[in-house]
């Protein structure tokens, strides 16, 4: 981290060739303690750590000879046909890392074809998405309420996002330790136009208890779910499931998919990292119920990993974020490259030709041999 910032570039330079170097890269370009804001997670950042280590640790066999002249990577799930299965996942307050924000992100993401899903936490309203871009979900953030929540969902159906994603995994803020050091605020006068930056919390009476009588009070339950799934005739996903028990709750209220994620790390230290819980998860819900993993993914052979283990796609999350701090759209868009180039090219040396053909026989376990 340097003293003097630099500003976004409109060209990439050739040393910029992995997700690796975005990281390396993104940290001149802001200010110390937005970079501990993106980069860091709860307490002791473990989660961040075992989310990377755990897929480090699955090993690939690969097929040889196999024709691939017919090959790409297409994923059908959720009656669309994806072009690859590299999403970018929900981040909020993106005016943080460039003054293009979500424009920016969601510029790169249409001439990738990569499925983006805005945060409620934009600070681009979600009509300035194009509306004829096929590739586009809405994260909803609960607000609290029902009928607010509502409202938020309606504007996205208005404005033909194609699914609606409810982040479950934090109903109350994670313990930042490394956010707290450095006093992060998110600036004064930044603009969300679909909710305020904080929920207003309920206030408490003497006595009340402040986490539970606070906002766990306004946190939603399965049955606030259950009405929400009720009311849309857009398919539902949760996402921040990593217990299997879940996953058979959220199939039985009628929820279209599964996110499996711990939420970057953000939010509960020493969680089980999502490729971990993703196997497992698998044997709990049909063959066919969508499975999307986010978290660790920094390699084309990790997005292979996480299909074979049963994900129908992956969400890239920090990564496209230092591809915008780096270089706004471009940098976006070098990033999802880079990545689905090295995904294409390791299923050519996986010898795979369709997204369809990969799965667990292609990871080492000790019982093959
Ligand atoms: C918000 O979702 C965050 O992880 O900071």
């Amino acid at each position: 981290m340097s003293n003097t910032l630099r500003p976004a570039l409109n060209n990439i330079p050739p040393h910029l060739q992995t997700l690796a170097d975005y990281e390396k890269e993104a940290m001149h370009f802001l200010p110390e303690v937005t970079w501990h804001y993106l980069q860091g997670g709860a307490m002791s950042e473990s989660s961040i750590r075992e989310n990377l280590n755990s897929f480090e640790k699955i090993k690939l066999i690969p097929r040889h000879l196999n024709d691939l002249t017919q090959g790409n990577t297409e994923c059908h799930f959720l009656g669309q046909t994806f072009p690859h299965p590299i999403f970018l996942a929900p981040i909020g307050h993106q005016q943080l890392f460039h003054p293009q924000a979500e424009k920016a992100t969601s510029l790169a993401a249409e001439v990738l074809q990569s499925n983006i899903l805005l945060s409620t936490f934009t600070n681009t309203s979600l009509q300035e998405l194009n509306k004829e871009n096929p590739y586009k979900w809405f994260q909803l953030y609960w607000q609290g309420e029902r009928e607010k929540s509502l409202q938020l969902l309606r504007e996205a159906e208005a404005h033909h996002y194609k699914a609606i994603v409810i982040t479950v995994d934090s109903p109350h803020k994670g313990i930042r330790d490394r956010e707290n050091q450095v006093f992060f605020q998110l600036p004064e006068g930044m603009q969300h136009p679909h909710t305020p930056a904080h929920i207003p919390l309920p206030e408490l009476k003497e006595g009340d208890h402040p986490v539970f009588n606070g906002l766990m009070k306004i946190a939603p339950t399965w049955k606030d779910i259950e009405w929400l799934v009720e009311q849309t005739h857009l398919p539902v996903l949760l996402k921040g499931v990593l217990h299997p028990k879940d996953a058979e709750i959220a199939l039985a209220i009628g929820i279209k998919g599964l996110i499996i994620s711990n939420h970057g790390g953000r939010v509960l230290d020493t969680s089980i990292s999502p490729i971990q819980a993703l196997a497992k998860i698998r044997q709990h819900v049909p063959r066919d119920f969508p499975l999307l993993l986010d978290g660790g993914i920094r390699r084309g052979t990790d997005v292979f990993k996480a299909l074979a283990m049963g994900a129908n796609a992956v969400l890239i999350g920090r990564p496209y974020i230092h591809g915008l701090t780096v270089a706004g759209a471009l940098g976006v868009a070098h990033v999802i490259r880079i990545l689905k180039e090295e995904f294409e090219i390791t299923m050519a040396l996986m010898g795979t030709a369709s997204t369809k053909e990969i799965n667990l026989e292609y990871i080492f376990q000790e019982s093959y041999f």
